[in-house]
């Protein structure tokens, strides 16, 4: 389909679908996934490969230009997004500014969103070239922003990274070092987090994804697409599930690891409640980065030897779930956000940059699908709707009302 052909061809007909269940809204060629069997592939190359043998910035390059880089192209493209990795020295005070109770996932947005403010250039995206510019610098800049975000919470200085380092490594130097320089490598943890980041890299029309292009196709700068996919990416029902999954297993924590008493509140159908960390909108069967990232958090755990009471809850959750009559009808499985959060708090990140990470992770998707967006010239998102509100009625003033 030509759509930029398509600006006025609505003819008339719309249809109705809440949640758009089964509304398409773009062809893409960046990843594939098939809810019934488990599948999940970004441009052709399976999730459980690119797991196992690329690195997060390879699969970044990969969604976002479609092919996996040559050793060339990947060291400059290593070399452009060190390049970018300054962020200019008034961006502390907007940090600075934020109460220190401030939610990392509204500083983060704030932040992105303020990006294109000090580089305005970067909303000119009308060839390749200024593109490509905008796209390295989104990267170079954005773990220098969770980095400070983390920082500013934990009331740390904030400074700059490692750039002799690769990139996942230097966003837990960034995030970690002390002030006194002092920093511990563990090779364990960065090759978890480098693998958690390509497991989150791209899920096609989410909702955070859809937010992303359907503010970028206004022609609004990609920083302030991204910072809109930030904010939807915030919700407890989206990337938020990841925050939500920890808190849950606390509270069941504090209630005698009572896990009965919240699966039979998770079934009760007058109680707003939910098992966090189960169900997906599409994958009905077994989410593929779910089995993906069980398996690395046990690595983690065993590697570092934690003992986490919050691991058994987990663990019970997911057995009793399993075989639950409720569960198994509606296919409710648990997606990957039931097991993000519990690597992510072996690694001494607080619950509350969960979500931050997974916007880290989702990055090189968001660009790559706005990116896509743009070149094939797609119209402007506008949904239509059926409108039930009153009929015309009289305006009648203040006083006489
Ligand atoms: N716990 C209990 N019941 C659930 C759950 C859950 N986690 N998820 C769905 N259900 C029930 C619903 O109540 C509904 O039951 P009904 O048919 O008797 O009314 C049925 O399963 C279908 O649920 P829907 O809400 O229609 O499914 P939908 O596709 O709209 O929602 C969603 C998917 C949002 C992921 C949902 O399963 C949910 O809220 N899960 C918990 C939050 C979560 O983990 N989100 C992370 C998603 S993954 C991600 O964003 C990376």
């Amino acid at each position: 389909i030509d759509v930029s052909k398509l600006r006025s061809a609505t003819r008339g007909v719309i249809t109705l679908d809440p949640g758009y269940k089964n509304t398409g809204s773009c062809e893409s060629a960046i990843t594939f996934l098939d809810g019934e069997k488990g599948i999940l592939r970004y441009r052709g190359y399976s999730i459980e490969e690119l797991a196992e043998k690329a690195d997060f910035l390879e699969v970044a390059y990969l969604l976002i230009f479609g092919e996996l880089p040559t050793k060339e192209q990947n060291d400059k493209f290593h070399d452009d997004i060190r390049a970018e990795s300054i962020v200019d020295e008034d961006i502390k005070k907007i940090v600075d500014a934020f109460p220190k109770a401030a939610h990392p996932m509204g500083v983060i947005a704030s932040l992105t969103s303020a990006l294109t403010s000090f580089n305005p250039s970067s909303v000119n995206v009308n060839s390749e070239e200024a593109m490509y510019k905008s796209v390295v610098r989104i990267l170079g800049k954005f773990p220098v922003l969770v980095a400070w975000t983390f920082r500013k919470k934990e009331g740390l200085p904030l400074d700059y990274g490692d750039n002799e380092i690769g990139y996942v490594e230097n966003i837990l130097k960034m995030m970690f070092r002390k002030p006194n320089g002092e920093y511990k490598q563990n090779k364990i943890l960065v090759d978890a987090l480098d693998k958690l980041l390509i497991l989150h890299a791209d899920h096609e029309q989410n909702c955070s994804t859809s937010t992303v292009r359907i503010v970028g196709s206004s022609h609004a700068g990609l920083f302030a697409s991204l910072s809109a996919g930030i904010s939807a990416l915030w919700g407890p029902l989206h990337g938020g599930a990841n925050q939500a999954v920890l808190e849950m297993l606390e509270a069941i924590k504090a209630d005698d690891g009572d896990t009965k008493k919240y699966m039979a509140k998770a079934k009760d159908k007058s109680d707003p409640f939910r098992l966090m960390g189960f169900g997906h909108r599409v994958y009905k069967n077994f989410d593929p980065r779910a089995k993906i990232i069980k398996k690395a958090a046990d690595e983690v755990l065993a590697d570092l030897g934690v003992e986490d009471p919050i691991l058994d809850i987990a663990k019970g959750l997911e057995k009793e779930a399993l075989e639950d009559q409720y569960f198994v009808d509606r296919r409710l499985y648990p997606n990957v956000d039931f097991y993000s959060g519990i690597i992510y708090r072996a690694m001494g990140i607080p619950t509350d940059m969960f979500t931050v990470m997974f916007a880290l992770g989702r990055l090189p998707g968001w660009i790559a699908q706005w990116r896509e967006m743009r070149l094939r010239k797609e119209p402007i998102g506008r949904p239509r709707q059926v409108y039930i509100g009153e009929t015309e009625r009289k305006f009648i003033p203040v006083e006489e009302r």
